[in-house]
């Protein structure tokens, strides 16, 4: 797969077959996305890879309530609260053969005495870690699986580092479900090049 083919080629999958993804596979993926580009070169990324299906069914419950309870808030009924939980959360973790959490780290980022810059270095942290996740989906596609980048744990954090007893400087960012495509999505539209970027010629 040439590079160009597989930037256009990758799309984000959130159906998986059963099937068992093979250790080495979930190792090459890794291997390749930690090449990816970050601020100072701190690499501020950490990611807790689930396959435990316990482990699972535990985040999608705590992640679950977490979400059923911001929709009861927000005036959604709760039998529809309840539906869209299990289609969209417990389905989704529970139904993934993988699930990868994804953190950031701000500890081998610079520390600034003011608000403003501390909140530039936290964003670039931020940004880094995305710069990895793009790269673990296309890592993924080449090595022959699917993925979606899900933003759930973001709204929950607290929730997931608790059920995770994931360590203090950890901040869930993301979730990544992967495993063998069960699904072809069409691609998905794209903004022309025109709308998207201005030259100054
Ligand atoms: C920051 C971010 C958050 C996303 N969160 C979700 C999500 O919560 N659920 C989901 O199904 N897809 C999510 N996606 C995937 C997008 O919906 C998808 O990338 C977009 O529709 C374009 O499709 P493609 O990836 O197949 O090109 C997210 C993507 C990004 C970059």
């Amino acid at each position: 797969m040439d590079l160009s083919s597989a930037i256009k080629t990758r799309r984000s999958i959130r159906r998986f077959k059963p099937n068992n993804v093979p250790e080495e596979i979930v190792m090459g993926v890794l291997d390749l996305a930690r090449w990816a580009p970050s601020a100072h070169n701190a690499q501020p990324w950490r990611c807790i890879v689930i396959r435990n299906e316990s482990v699972k069914k535990k985040l999608a419950e705590a992640m679950g309530k977490a979400w059923f309870y911001d929709m009861l808030r927000d005036g959604v009924p709760e039998e529809k609260a309840q539906q869209i939980i299990r289609l969209e959360s417990w389905e989704r973790i529970t139904g993934s053969p993988i699930v990868i959490i994804i953190c950031l780290t701000m500890k081998d980022m610079h520390k600034y005495p003011d608000k403003r810059r501390q909140a530039a270095e936290y964003l670039m942290g931020v940004q880094s870690v995305a710069a990895y996740i793009q790269t673990l989906l296309l890592a993924a596609h080449y090595h022959g699986l699917g993925a979606c980048w899900v933003c759930a744990p973001l709204f929950c954090r607290s929730t997931v580092k608790k059920a995770l007893k994931l360590p203090k400087d950890l901040d869930p960012q993301a979730m990544i479900v992967m495993g063998y495509p069960d699904e072809n999505p069409e691609p998905p539209f794209r903004k022309s090049l025109e709308e998207i970027c201005s030259f100054k010629r």
